[in-house]
């Protein structure tokens, strides 16, 4: 077996883009490997059944067909030219990347394998190790399988221990990016987890722990012996329910969203007509191992949606954070999230022109932000009122999936991850 490990680099898309950006990073291999090499993700689902299954309706399946990512690569090849792809490959279709085919002008030259996206083969030969304060990663793509258990006798393939397939850093060789091309690193999911209370000198919960643990999503570490690790790849996108993965990937979205955050409402509970009612919502992060929302800054929306109701009549006194019948979010809402910026520092949804980002009130795993609301209540107003507070998530703002589709799309799903209900206020 050819040992990739150190000797020269070749230029690659990854080595450019990530020796350039990422310095923690670095990539090495002696020579462009390709596609062949890598064994189809069909033969292995042969016998790993469970895994393939649910891996095959995974966005890690479908990287580099996904519509919404091959709507903005369609934007970018029109803005940039065709070259430009090399950047997003590195990836979205890693065997097109090492094996050179990042600057292609037909998706359909790509070999299958490459195109579909990030295969079984592709993750179960890689190693990795520190260095000098960095990670370095190495592919061994032949027949010894990299995984997660020691001591393995029965596999009729030959199977390595490799501590690194636990690892947080494993992920890190692409989810630590903001797909940013110019500038420094502004921390990516990777960097968002490395700096929170689930990595500790004592204790550390991974990426892993919490996106591969056999009950899905847990908030703590797991037990020692890896029964299965689930293979769905699925934390929050929801985009067109149907278009990506299946019904099981669809509600495990649902429910890592209602898993990561709780909302409260606090106020006074009496005041009198034509006053000013002032309260406070607050959202706390209770369970994603990253800021909430991690992702794609400009692409992914969080916000909350309040209803002020009277108790007995039910009438709408107020309303804030709706979404209109063209699918696009109240612009007074509360919202959470961040945008890019480009290197003008105008705000941008293209991240092939990401600079940085601002307007960033993202929350860090474990805290909690709060959100002031003032509601003036009418003059002739007098009875009992209630607060019907919402957090929002989806994973696509709709003016840009307006701007990405040509034809009149769906609007993008919208899942509601807390809500909270504030009764009893009494308007005098
Ligand atoms: C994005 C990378 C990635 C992809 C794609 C991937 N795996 Fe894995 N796989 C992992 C990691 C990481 C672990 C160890 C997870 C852990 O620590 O629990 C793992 C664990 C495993 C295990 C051992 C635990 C178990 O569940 O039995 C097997 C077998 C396995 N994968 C097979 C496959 C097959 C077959 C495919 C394709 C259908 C596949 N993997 C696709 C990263 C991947
Ligand atoms: C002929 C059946 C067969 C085929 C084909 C096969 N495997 Fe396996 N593999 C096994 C068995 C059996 C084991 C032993 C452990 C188990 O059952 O998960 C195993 C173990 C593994 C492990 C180690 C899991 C751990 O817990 O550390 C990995 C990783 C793995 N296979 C990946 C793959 C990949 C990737 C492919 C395709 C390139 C593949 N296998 C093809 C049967 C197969
Ligand atoms: C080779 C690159 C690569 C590696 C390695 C990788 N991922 Fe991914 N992952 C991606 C890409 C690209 C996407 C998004 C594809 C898209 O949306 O079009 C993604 C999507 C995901 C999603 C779905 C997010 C959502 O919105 O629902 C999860 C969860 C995920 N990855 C977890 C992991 C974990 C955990 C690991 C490490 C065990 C890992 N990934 C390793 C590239 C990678
Ligand atoms: C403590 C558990 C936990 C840990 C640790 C954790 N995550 Fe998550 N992750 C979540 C939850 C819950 C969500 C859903 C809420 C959200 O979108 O942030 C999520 C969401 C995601 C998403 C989808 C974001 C989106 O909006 O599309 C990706 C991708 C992801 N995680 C990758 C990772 C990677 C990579 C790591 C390790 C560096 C990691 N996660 C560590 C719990 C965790
Ligand atoms: C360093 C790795 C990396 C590179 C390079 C990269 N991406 Fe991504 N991309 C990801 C990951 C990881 C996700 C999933 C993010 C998440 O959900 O947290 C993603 C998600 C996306 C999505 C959202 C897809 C969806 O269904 O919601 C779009 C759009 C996208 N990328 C476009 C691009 C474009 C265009 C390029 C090239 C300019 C590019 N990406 C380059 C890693 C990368």
């Amino acid at each position: 077996m050819v040992n990739r490990h150190i000797t020269r680099s070749i230029v690659i898309s990854i080595i450019i883009f990530t020796a350039n950006y990422y310095p923690a990073i670095a990539i090495e291999i002696d020579r462009l490997i390709p596609v062949e090499d890598y064994t189809p993700s069909s033969e292995c689902g042969q016998c790993h059944r469970q895994v393939y299954s649910e891996w095959r309706g995974s966005i890690h399946n479908s990287s580099h067909l996904d519509i919404i990512y091959q709507a903005d690569l369609g934007r970018m090849v029109k803005a940039e030219g065709v070259a430009a792809k090399r950047i997003c490959v590195a990836c979205h279709a890693p065997l097109a990347a090492l094996a050179g085919l990042d600057g292609y002008a037909e998706e359909k030259s790509l070999p299958l394998e490459a195109r579909l996206g990030i295969g079984c083969d592709f993750c179960h030969t890689i190693d990795g190790n520190f260095k000098d304060g960095g990670i370095v990663y190495d592919f061994f793509p032949g027949e010894t399988k990299y995984g997660p258990s020691q001591n393995l006798s029965d596999a009729p393939h030959p199977v390595k221990y490799s501590a690194f397939q636990n690892s947080s850093e494993y992920c890190a060789l692409c989810h630590d990016t903001d797909h940013i091309l110019a500038g420094e690193n502004y921390g990516g999911t990777y960097t968002q987890w490395k700096y929170s209370k689930y990595n500790r000198v004592d204790s550390v919960t991974t990426c892993q722990d919490c996106h591969m643990s056999f009950d899905l999503i847990s908030s703590g570490p797991r037990a020692d012996s890896i029964e299965h690790s689930n293979h769905y790849f699925t934390a929050a996108n929801t985009a067109y329910p149907g278009l990506i993965g299946t019904p099981v990937h669809n509600s495990i979205a649902v429910e890592s969203l209602r898993r990561a955050a709780n909302i409260k409402v606090a106020g006074i509970k009496e005041i009198g007509s034509g006053e000013e009612y002032i309260f406070w919502v607050t959202v706390h992060n209770k369970g994603a191992g990253h800021l909430l929302p991690t992702g794609l800054p400009g692409l992914r929306q969080i916000w909350l949606s309040i209803r002020i109701l009277d108790s007995n009549t039910r009438e709408l006194l107020y309303s804030n954070g709706e979404v209109d019948s063209l699918g696009v979010v109240d612009t007074a809402s509360c919202f959470i999230g961040a945008d890019y910026v480009d290197a003008n520092g105008e705000v941008t949804d293209k991240v092939w022109e990401a600079a940085g980002v601002i307007n960033d009130n993202r929350i860090p795993p474990g805290e909690t932000s709060r959100f002031k609301y003032s509601y003036k209540i009418p003059e002739d107003y007098k009875g009992e009122m209630v607060i019907f507070a919402m957090l929002n998530y989806r994973s696509a703002k709709q003016d840009f999936i307006n701007e990405i589709f040509n034809e009149t799309p769906d609007d993008m799903a919208v899942v509601q991850m807390d809500y909270y209900i504030h009764k009893g206020i009494k308007v005098r």
